[in-house]
């Protein structure tokens, strides 16, 4: 990650660079990291090209409004003769009237579940999200499921987090054993490869509901390994003899997979099978709920990751809320893609990913968001990291009226974001006034803490 700061550096000093971009992109553009890192003398570049425009590019209707927008931003559209979609219109005032700093190609980053196909089953349902309704979402996808009190969805694989109160179980490759009842709010995560078993109690009279979220874009849940699918699929004198029976005993074994079924609810203080090999020695589940949310200038932050949940090798997750009037601050994530999902509010969000391009989205409480770490063909899942990258730069603003709450997960172990502010803050003044051309005394007062979610306010001119 050092290299890469090094290297950002080194495109605001080049000012040959600096020039060419547009004011309005600033030396975020890590594109040009490869140049050798001459320490140029600054010239003031700022003078060479135009300043950027002035317009606020606010939203130009709230989501909420049940006006008819159009397409329409001052001066610039015209309205909808044609037929249109008001309901998705009206939630997405920057798809339709976009701010005039969107420009070029960035792919999509919303995915409302509301859209995806849902398997309803006797007991409840299941929808998700992956690479194939949403290509840019490579390196994370997502099932959002409902189990009602006592259904169970059995099977292998699995990460994530709850909303009612479902009892998971699980075996180690070891041989230990685990079971506990999670609550709204907590999270589970089993490895890769190990079984494990949901069942919702009946403390809710609801069951639950919870997400999924994977570390592959390509994960399809209607692939998943099921029990009942796999002996369904092994010939009866093999089951007879692995498990030293007659072949009667699988008179009555379901004759296809079971996906998700109902069952009676569990007690919900059972303890796991007596086991001589003893309980896992780390567990698959995290009171999250209990976490303590760190209070920020403009809402609260809350972490997992395998600082505080260890056996997560893979995912790691943040719960950010937001005041109406405050942002999440603009940064990027050096090493992690971030898959997002909006629990409550209204968001505004700008993937900035270089070379002048970027694309605004507006999200609503069940949307899915994407904002890949790195961007453009070269740069895939796999070189995420690599100081050469294109850096997705990006924002989460409350544009609404109440508290925005979202989730962010990553596919990584440990959490990290670098952010704007505090990065300009921790430059020498002199080199950050010549590269942007701001206020003396705003570069002076750049806060070195980072603030992740900045207070409320009302932008005036
Ligand atoms: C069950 O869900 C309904 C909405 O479907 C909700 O109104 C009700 O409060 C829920 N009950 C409990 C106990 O969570
Ligand atoms: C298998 O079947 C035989 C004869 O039909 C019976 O004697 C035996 O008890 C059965 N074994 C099991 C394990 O059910
Ligand atoms: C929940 O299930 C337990 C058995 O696990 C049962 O004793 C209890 O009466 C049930 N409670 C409700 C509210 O259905
Ligand atoms: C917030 O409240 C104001 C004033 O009542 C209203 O004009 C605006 O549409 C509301 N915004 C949202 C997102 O609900
Ligand atoms: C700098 O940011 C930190 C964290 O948000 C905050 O506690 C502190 O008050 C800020 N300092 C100034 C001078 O604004």
């Amino acid at each position: 990650m050092s290299k890469f700061l090094i290297s950002v550096l080194c495109s605001v000093l080049l000012s040959k660079y600096a020039v060419a971009a547009p004011a309005s992109s600033l030396a975020a553009s890590s594109t040009v990291v490869s140049e050798p890192s001459t320490a140029a003398s600054a010239a003031a570049p700022i003078s060479t090209v135009p300043y950027a425009s002035n317009n606020p590019n606010e939203i130009t209707w709230s989501p909420t409004t049940d006006s008819d927008p159009q397409p329409i931003r001052g001066s610039l559209g015209a309205s909808i003769l044609g037929p249109n979609n008001l309901p998705i219109d009206r939630q997405n005032p920057d798809l339709l009237a976009p701010p005039t700093t969107d420009a070029g190609t960035v792919g999509n980053a919303k995915w409302p579940m509301s859209l995806s196909h849902n398997r309803i089953q006797t007991g409840g349902w299941a929808r998700q999200q992956n690479e194939a309704v949403m290509p840019m979402a490579t390196a994370m996808a997502a099932v959002n499921m409902r189990l009602e009190a006592g259904a169970i969805r059995s099977g292998l694989f699995l990460p994530v987090l709850d909303r009612g109160y479902t009892q998971v179980t699980s075996m180690d490759a070891d041989g230990q054993n685990y079971l506990a009842t999670v609550g709204p709010g907590d999270l589970w995560y089993f490895p890769p490869g190990i079984p494990h078993s949901l069942q919702a109690t009946n403390q809710s009279s609801n069951g639950t509901e919870f997400l999924l979220v994977f570390p592959d874009g390509d994960f399809s849940e209607d692939s998943t390994f099921l029990l009942t699918d796999w002996l369904a699929h092994v010939p009866k004198e093999v089951l007879a003899k692995n498990f030293q029976t007659n072949m009667s005993a699988f008179d009555e074994i379901p004759g296809q997979e079971l996906y998700i079924f109902p069952g009676a609810a569990p007690d919900p203080d059972a303890k796991a099978v007596s086991n001589p090999a003893g309980q896992v020695p780390s567990p698959f589940t995290f009171a999250f709920s209990q976490v303590p949310a760190t209070p920020l200038a403009g809402g609260s932050l809350k972490i997992a990751d395998s600082r505080t949940f260890p056996i997560a090798t893979s995912i790691a997750v943040s719960q950010v809320s937001v005041q109406p009037g405050a942002m999440r601050e603009l940064h990027w994530h050096p090493t992690q893609d971030e898959w997002g999902y909006i629990l409550e509010g209204q968001a505004r969000v700008t993937l900035f990913a270089d070379s002048g391009n970027a694309r605004t989205f507006d999200f609503q409480p069940g949307d899915v968001s994407y904002v890949p770490a790195t961007y453009g063909e070269a740069f895939s899942a796999e070189n995420v990291g690599l100081p050469y990258g294109i850096y997705l730069g990006h924002y989460v603003e409350n544009i609404g009226n109440t508290t925005l709450t979202f989730l962010e997960v990553y596919n990584t172990n440990i959490i990290q974001d670098v952010s704007l502010t505090q990065w300009l803050a921790l430059t020498p003044a002199a080199m950050v006034q010549a590269t942007l051309n701001l206020p003396q005394s705003l570069v002076d007062n750049l806060n070195k803490t980072k603030a992740t979610v900045v207070a409320p306010m009302t932008v005036t001119n």
